[in-house]
């Protein structure tokens, strides 16, 4: 009996990512309709206590080395501040991340912070506001850009930018992205569209494939493999020529889920904010550690469950498959 969350595949789970929330601020079109879902009860998500009781076995328990916070977007979750306090004070103290779509985070930075965030990953589509006001259906691109800003001020290091393209709306400013992180010293990271879209909407023809965004970054960039070992990380590096983030080269990422599949090495498991373990994005079951928590089961029991989950892990997401389904959760559901 192992210890840790380990698969039939070889495949050890470190990383945890926790959604707080399935709510959102925005209406990404490639996410969620502009009328917004079908959010969860209010009875069915954790509460505070409950999450953290989660993330504990994790780390204690587990050998979870990182602890994710993700949405829907996490800001609109009221306690998060003492989540990520509560998840620090855990030991061995893990690295506590947040993606978030940055909407509120200027004002918040600070206080998350001192709480114990390390790192934050924000999501920024365009550099146009016209575009951002159409791609998101609200106008809020200068709250993005002040919540990049004040990651950076607040210490939070690496500050990533995460972009997924669209054809025909934001794919000609592959470059101008770039251009944008590099002054900024963001680390940006290109994401290929997945099929997690609350309308089921996806399309392999239309997604703009991390080749043809490595093209449009050699257009104007020059483009090197990074060095160091990519160890589970989802997004391939390449070290960008002639720049510097930090003292060190400047990478930018692309995060090919679909045409690069990086299944083999995936280090994750993942929480829903109503308390489900998935293994993995695309997995079409889940475990059930709220029904387990509620009927007052142990930390054993919990800890049991959750390895359990794990050891059935798929091989990989097969997208490629004839008779792949989409999962029922989307997305925003998931927490990405
Ligand atoms: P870092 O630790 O900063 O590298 O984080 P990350 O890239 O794993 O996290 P982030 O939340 O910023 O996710 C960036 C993109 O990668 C999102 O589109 C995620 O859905 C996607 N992603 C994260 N984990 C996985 C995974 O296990 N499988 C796939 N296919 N995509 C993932
Ligand atoms: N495919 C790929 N990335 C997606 N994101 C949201 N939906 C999808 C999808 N279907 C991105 C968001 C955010 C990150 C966490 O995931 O834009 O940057
Ligand atoms: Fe956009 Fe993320 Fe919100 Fe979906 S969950 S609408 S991708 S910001």
């Amino acid at each position: 009996d192992t210890p840790h969350l380990v698969d039939r595949y070889g495949r050890r789970a470190r990383d945890l990512r926790v959604s707080l929330t399935d709510r959102c601020n925005l209406r990404c079109t490639y996410c969620m309709p502009a009328e917004g879902l079908e959010w969860m009860p209010a009875d069915d998500v954790l509460s505070d206590a409950e999450l953290l009781r989660l993330v504990r076995v994790a780390v204690e328990r587990l050998g979870v080395t990182e602890v994710r916070f993700t949405g829907g977007e996490p800001l609109l979750r009221k306690g998060i501040a003492e989540l990520v306090r509560g998840t620090a004070a855990l030991r061995p103290r893990p690295e506590i991340s947040l993606t978030t779509n940055g909407i509120g985070f200027a004002r918040r930075a600070g206080e998350l912070a001192d709480a114990g965030l390390d790192r934050v990953n924000i999501s920024l589509d365009t550099l146009r506001d016209d575009v951002f006001r159409s791609l998101t259906r609200r106008p809020r691109h200068r709250d993005v850009l002040a919540g990049l800003e004040a990651a950076r001020a607040a210490g939070l290091r690496p500050v990533k930018i995460n972009a997924v393209l669209l054809r025909g709306i934001n794919d000609g400013e592959a470059a101008d992205l770039l251009a944008f992180a590099l002054e900024h010293g963001y680390h940006l990271r290109f994401i290929e569209q997945m099929p997690l879209d609350a309308g089921h909407s996806w399309d392999r023809a239309e997604m703009v494939t991390a080749a043809e965004i490595l093209d449009r970054l050699t257009e104007r960039f020059t483009l090197l493999p990074h060095p160091a070992p990519r160890a589970g990380a989802p997004a391939e590096l390449f070290d960008v020529a002639g720049w510097a983030v930090d003292g060190a080269a400047a990478t930018v990422g692309v995060v090919g889920s679909v045409t690069r599949p990086f299944c083999g090495d995936c280090d994750r498991t993942r929480l829903t904010a109503d308390g489900q373990v998935r293994s993995c994005l695309f997995s079409r079951t889940e475990t059930d550690l709220r029904a387990l928590l509620r009927g007052g089961a142990g930390d054993d029991e919990l800890a049991d469950a959750w390895r359990g989950a794990m050891w059935a892990k798929l091989p990989g997401h097969g997208i490629d498959d004839p008779s792949f389904l989409q999962p029922d959760r989307p997305m925003s559901a998931i927490g990405g």
